[in-house]
């Protein structure tokens, strides 16, 4: 049994394989449920790229419980230049090792060294996009993983906004899409109600589960 819980912004505190594994965790965001001080274990780390509203406190939080720090090579040195004993540097391509769970870094269209990941363990397979346009090479994602849940930001302005997202949808194919990357500030305006709806529209059998900050879904 494992759970994917929203932290507010692109943040996820993941269960998976019995490890617990932050992605972009920046816990001061202003949606952020919890506070630095609520978090008592943590296994690994991923930082899809480098911008402040992704890395967040990832190193902070990487040094307090020795986790596995996992990020394209720059940022993976300056993780590990700042403390951080377990700072795994990757890049774009095949398989990284992580304990027993399996990641991809997969291209986004961004800036920042940016990334997605796909998290493979033995009971999920996990998408998070980063920060990212829509991209015909999503198609691919789906046929070589197939991840099951997808995390998409649907913001607009930065990311992708709700049709763009939806257009995602389409080529990844996944059981279950979480919004992201949305209401955290007012230029974030992507409507998650729109997108569930733009999804719907195309006969997908994708479920839209839209989490408050703080909420999870169980699997
Ligand atoms: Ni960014
Ligand atoms: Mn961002």
């Amino acid at each position: 049994m494992g759970y994917i819980k929203w932290l507010g912004h692109a943040a996820f505190e993941i269960l998976l394989d019995e490890k617990l594994i932050f992605v972009d965790p920046w816990i001061t965001n202003p949606k952020s449920p919890i506070k630095m001080d609520d978090i008592n274990k943590a296994d690994i780390v991923v930082v899809t790229h480098e911008h402040g509203d992704h890395l967040g406190e990832g190193i902070e939080i990487a040094k307090k419980f020795d986790a596995t720090f996992v990020a394209v090579f720059e940022i993976a040195e300056k993780a590990r230049q700042q403390g951080v004993k377990n700072a795994v540097g990757t890049n774009i391509g095949g398989p990284v090792e992580i304990g027993n769970l399996l990641m991809y870094f997969v291209p986004a269209f961004h800036t920042g060294n940016p990334t997605g990941v796909v998290i493979k363990g033995k009971e999920k397979t996990i998408y998070h996009a980063g920060d990212t346009g829509v991209f015909g090479d999503m198609a691919l994602i789906r046929e070589i993983y197939a991840p099951e849940i997808v995390m998409l930001p649907i913001g607009g302005h930065f990311t992708m906004g709700p049709v763009e997202a939806a257009k995602a949808v389409e080529l990844l194919k996944p059981e279950i899409a979480i919004p992201m990357h949305y209401g955290t500030f007012p230029v974030l305006t992507g409507d998650p109600y729109e997108f569930k709806k733009l999804v719907e529209e195309k006969g997908l059998d994708t479920k839209v589960i839209i989490l408050k900050p703080g909420e999870k879904l169980d699997f």
